[in-house]
């Protein structure tokens, strides 16, 4: 079996060869009174297609002429030749096609009338209905291909620079960012009056079992605590940071953050590299290394979906033309307190409208972040050096005890791609942070014991992969850029 990618790729160096390719129909049609017909298949290697050419009195022709069409699946024998049509090398003269399944009707009759892809274009939104047959559109199967690019980039980008990948926990007792987004694991054991080991709703009176003083009783819990899916897995690897040097992780993350954006998503991925030894300054060039090399590995390695993306309906017509430019230039630098500035400047001399213009110390909305990228310098902009009040207790109190050691990366289009810092690494100082923000001690004496014993200076980050997918094809919804996207009242299957 070849696959399409393959075929296509050798040209007419192949023709006169035999091949089987598998896949599924884009399109049957009769031709030549129907003495011919003509398959396009396709098998999701690549973004192309090829034709198949089946002569009346080949073994399965009438099989195939009857097999539903669009959407069928097939496995066709037969010889490359040169083809004569528009836009592809080659085409498969076919020995003999074999209908694997064909397309059915609700009764049992075949036929492509209700296949929910048998018409040419859908709405982004329908096909997020249908998540079991998305992976069969043009759009789905291409974000999916850079999507894996983009990861197997990742792992080769940390191992050629001995960065070890570090699996922190699912599970987990910490709240990382303490944004109070996180989604409860509550398992009770059987014998606790749970059925099987069905969560707490599940007990006795639908509630979880409480303590006489009125709080939850976590004796009968499978962990015995309260614990909860990981929003970040950074405190985890910092551990190993604090040993092994350079990490990083790269696993699913959960917010119950009830947004309904196009940006946010209650499950995303996110790649976490901890560098021992560090300041905000070397975490701020790993990461703008680490962005052009995602680029530039996509722009060597996914040309043909790139291409699929840029004359794609609703596509974007310059995207490899972005995607270069991200290559030649620095990123601009700049601070939060010099972005708060510019921001409220051009508000002020009517430069832009925002529905709300930042005093300093507040948080930025995406309008903010994404003005200064998109409109200002249409760049990758770091951000650095923000108000300790908006940001999470681990991050290094600058000297001027107002400002912390972050940093966010901001990109067009889609605002905060990227966000770091480097880490508070002095144990009095993170033992008084985490007070001030209410962060019971006991809950992260673990965390300040990396302090206590052989403190370093260390920095990360934390890229979410789903935003640098949509960065990398120009897909404007995060939803349709991983396979089975949940957020609020999606999460079927
Ligand atoms: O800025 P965040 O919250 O940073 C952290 O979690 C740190 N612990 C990272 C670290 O220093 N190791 O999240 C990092 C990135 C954001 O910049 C954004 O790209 C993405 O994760 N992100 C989301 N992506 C999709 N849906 C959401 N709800 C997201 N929340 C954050
Ligand atoms: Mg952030």
């Amino acid at each position: 079996r070849v696959r399409v990618r393959e075929l296509l790729a050798s040209g007419t160096s192949v023709v006169g060869q035999k091949a089987v390719v598998k896949g599924w129909l884009r399109t049957a049609r009769a031709a030549s009174k129907g003495a011919l017909l003509f398959l396009v298949v396709d098998d999701g290697s690549c973004s192309g297609t090829v034709q198949v050419v089946v002569s009346k009195g080949a073994p399965g022709f009438d099989a195939a002429a009857s097999c539903g069409g669009v959407g069928a699946s097939v496995s066709v024998l037969g010889t490359v030749v040169a083809s004569k049509g528009k836009g592809q090398d080659v085409e498969i003269k076919a020995d003999e096609v074999e209908v694997l399944g064909c397309v059915y009707e609700p009764d049992g009759t075949v036929g492509a009338s209700t296949y929910p892809l048998a018409k040419k274009a859908h709405s982004l939104e329908f096909l997020r209905s249908i998540a079991h047959l998305r992976p069969r559109t043009k759009m789905h199967s291409a974000a999916m291909r850079v999507r894996h690019a983009m990861a197997f980039a990742t792992h080769k980008f940390f191992n050629d620079r001995g960065f070890l990948y570090i699996h922190t926990p699912i599970v987990t007792g910490a709240d990382c960012e303490g944004a109070g987004e996180q989604f409860a694991v509550s398992t009770l054991l059987p014998d606790a009056g749970g059925e099987e080991g069905n969560g707490h709703a599940a007990a006795a009176g639908g509630g979880p079992p409480m303590t006489p003083a009125g709080a939850v009783d976590y004796s009968k819990d499978f962990f015995a605590r309260r614990t909860c899916l990981t929003v970040s897995g950074q405190l985890n690897v910092e551990t190993h940071a604090c040993s092994l040097g350079d990490v990083y992780t790269f696993g699913p993350t959960f917010r119950a953050e009830n947004s309904h954006t196009s940006r946010h998503l209650a499950e995303f991925w996110m790649i976490e590299p901890e560098v021992a030894f560090a300041d905000l300054k070397d975490d701020m060039d790993l990461a703008e290394d680490y962005l052009k090399y995602l680029v530039a590995y996509a722009l060597g390695h996914c040309q043909g979906d790139l291409e699929f993306f840029e004359t794609c309906p609703g596509g974007e017509p310059g995207l490899r033309e972005r995607l270069k430019n991200v290559l030649q230039n620095d990123f601009v630098r700049m601070t939060y307190t010099e972005l708060v500035d510019l921001v409220r400047k051009d508000a002020k001399e009517g430069k832009v409208e925002f529905s709300v213009i930042p005093e300093w110390g507040d948080d930025l909305g995406s309008e903010h972040e994404r003005y200064v990228a998109e409109k200002v310098y249409n760049a990758p902009c770091i951000v650095t050096d923000y108000p300790k009040d908006i940001k999470a207790f681990y991050m290094k109190l600058n000297p001027d005890g107002k400002t912390v050691a972050a940093m966010d990366i901001l990109v067009p289009k889609i605002g905060e791609i990227i966000g770091g810092s480097q880490r508070e690494e002095d144990l009095g100082k993170l033992t008084k942070r985490a007070k001030e923000m209410n962060l019971p001690e006991d809950s992260i004496s673990w965390y300040l014991d990396l302090r206590r014993y052989g403190t370093i200076q260390h920095a990360g980050f934390g890229l979410g992969f789903e935003r640098l997918v949509m960065f990398a094809t120009g897909i404007e919804n995060i939803r349709d850029v991983i396979p089975f996207p949940r957020y609020p009242g999606h999460a079927s299957f």
